[in-house]
């Protein structure tokens, strides 16, 4: 069933921001990273949540979502708790349903960021929390990531001086991969993008994803090589195969189409990126497995770590908002989401 959400007190999809929101989120990140860098502002900010209460429940891994997430509460003056294997250590094991999850967490909490193994699950739960608790959406198996979408976005923003007009190479796992699915929904969203998904064949973005670019307008094309891509992209953002998403069998069959030349790895290397213009980019959600070199990290265009610190600001903005109990966006919801997969 297709049902388009309230939003405004969540944070559930990229689809749900309009430009003008996320302009207003970005100037609020950039006013973040300032006050951030002064002592004295940092001490305002810790008192400003006193007595609020962030909750973080991960249903698979991460490293940065989850302790970025903790650290923008803490900075906040909110206390947090937090499980980091949700499907092993929560209630969950015990048959427990996302949906009285969720009513838990808010006789404690104002503010949730979980992440779900299950495309939708977000959705799901938003239905029943409504405004007894906010929730950030922090993955969605291979639905979406629309907190780190928004981080990417900002980088992109704070490197290039624009979110319009840019050629961009989405690269890698796309039909799997959540954050470029997200970040794809963001970038039909700004005038005069161009996009080239580069995937293999058998990991095409989505239809849902393609639908949204043809609606807005956006010009893309889908190709299985990064050839001829080096010299004219502004930004390339790459992504990693999501191994844990594929059966036994489907990594099998990968590998022997690698071994054998059938597909070729997708790398950015010293080489490409020299190729590259001077001010293009490379970012990445991480975590990374070789699709990005190591010596491409002291390489002017690798931006990647900057991104990660990036998403404290960002994640400041979307908690603090919410813990007033202001809305994160103006409730838009151009791409109405399918509750499943
Ligand atoms: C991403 C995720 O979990 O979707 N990681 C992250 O949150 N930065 C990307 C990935 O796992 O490939």
């Amino acid at each position: 069933m297709t049902q388009v959400l309230s939003t405004e007190n969540h944070v559930l999809s990229a689809a749900q921001f309009s430009t003008e929101d996320l302009a207003g989120i970005f100037a609020e990140a950039d006013q973040m990273r300032k006050l951030m860098a002064n002592e004295e502002s940092c001490r305002k900010l810790a008192g400003r949540h006193v007595g609020k209460h962030v909750t973080a429940l991960f249903y698979e891994p991460s490293t940065r979502t989850r302790l970025i997430s903790e650290r923008a509460a803490l900075a906040l003056g909110a206390t947090v708790t937090s499980t980091e294997n949700a499907g092993e250590f929560s209630s969950a094991v015990k048959g427990e349903t996302i949906e009285d999850t969720v009513l838990t967490l808010a006789q404690f909490a104002q503010v949730a960021v979980i992440r779900h193994k299950e495309k939708g699950a977000l959705d799901r739960a938003a239905a029943v929390a409504g405004n007894k608790i906010s929730l950030i959406n922090a993955g969605d198996g291979a639905g979406e990531h629309p907190t780190q979408a928004k981080l990417d976005l900002y980088t992109i923003n704070y490197e290039m001086g624009r979110t319009d007009s840019l050629h961009t190479a989405i690269i890698g796992d796309l039909a799997k991969g959540r954050t470029a699915r997200s970040l794809a929904i963001l970038m039909s969203k700004f005038k005069n993008n161009h996009l080239t998904l580069v995937s293999h064949r058998n990991r095409r973005m989505g239809d849902d994803i393609k639908q949204c670019l043809d609606d807005s307008g956006t010009t893309y094309t889908e190709t299985d090589t990064l050839e001829g891509e080096a010299e004219v992209a502004d930004v390339f953002y790459m992504t990693r195969e999501q191994l844990e998403r594929r059966t036994a069998v489907a990594k099998f069959v990968q590998k022997q189409l690698v071994r054998h030349g059938f597909v070729r790895p997708l790398v950015i290397d010293e080489g490409m990126v020299q190729r590259m213009k001077h001010d293009a980019i490379v970012i990445h959600p991480f975590p990374r497995n070789g699709e990005i070199t190591r010596e491409v990290d002291a390489m002017p265009q690798a931006k990647y770590f900057d991104q990660m610190g990036n998403g404290l600001f960002i994640r400041m903005v979307l908690i603090d908002r919410l813990l007033r109990g202001e809305s994160v966006s103006s409730g838009h919801a151009p791409m109405a989401h399918t509750a499943a997969a």
